[in-house]
């Protein structure tokens, strides 16, 4: 599958390591036109290029959003029409600033990107877990059950379906939080599974508690 990856930092550059060893081809970008990546590019063989933000979008079947969420205004939206767009990003107000909608509790801020990203596909995904233990946790030798949660959230079923399977496929399990509104503030920062270190089995029963 072709993968677009925007933002090559900590999650970004972690995810493109693990889609790329999984057997995708990933376009991989930052706020620089994709310079600086040359190392990342290399690692990864003939499986990765570094390209705009544009491009990596455009090259993608399904496009990570890895940037700080507080820039989201700043992707262009007719790039990512009809992708299956996961967004890892999480709203922290000391680095994003106040966003009032969010503070308030009327909206969540994967559903603001949706709102800017009209026509995506959109899934909440890979926002709980710290990309060191996406680095390192993920093991395709285990059970379903066994596994480190990856949780998603979403209104397209199809996507995400999409998005299971590729965290599947890198070693870990997808655990669905409902739609996007409500699923998402089921998995957002501060909640019962915000970064902990949860197997799939584990991950329903807290959920069921919460
Ligand atoms: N760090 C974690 O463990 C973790 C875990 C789960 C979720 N998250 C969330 O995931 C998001 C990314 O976090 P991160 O830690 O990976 O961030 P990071 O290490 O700071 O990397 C951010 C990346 O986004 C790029 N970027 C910044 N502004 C951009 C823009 N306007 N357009 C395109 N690219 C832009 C940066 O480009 P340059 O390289 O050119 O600066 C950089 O490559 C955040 O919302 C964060 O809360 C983080």
């Amino acid at each position: 599958m072709k993968i677009g990856i925007i933002g090559s930092g900590n999650i970004g550059a972690t995810a493109a390591r693990l889609f790329a060893r999984a057997g995708h081809e990933v376009a991989v970008s930052n706020s620089r036109g994709g310079e600086g990546l040359g190392t990342l590019i290399a690692e990864l063989g003939g499986r990765a290029r570094a390209t705009g933000i544009e491009e990596a979008a455009r090259f993608g079947e399904v496009v990570l959003v890895a940037v700080p969420f507080g820039r989201y205004e700043t992707l262009p939206a007719e790039a990512f029409e009809g992708k299956v767009v996961i967004d890892a990003g999480n709203y922290y107000p000391q680095r994003d600033g106040n966003f009032a909608q969010l503070d308030g509790g009327e909206t969540t801020s994967s559903e603001l990107v949706a709102s800017h990203l009209k026509g995506a596909r959109l899934v909440k995904g890979f926002n709980t877990i710290w990309s060191e233990h996406l680095k390192q946790q993920g093991d395709t030798g285990l059970p379903l059950a066994e596994r480190r949660a990856i949780f998603i959230a979403g209104d397209d079923e199809g996507a995400k379906q999409t998005a299971a399977r590729l965290v599947e496929e890198i070693g870990f399990a997808a655990v669905d939080t409902g739609p996007l509104g409500e699923g998402g503030r089921r998995q957002q920062v501060g909640t019962a599974v915000y970064n902990r270190e949860l197997s799939a089995g584990e991950a329903a029963r807290v959920l069921s508690a919460g």
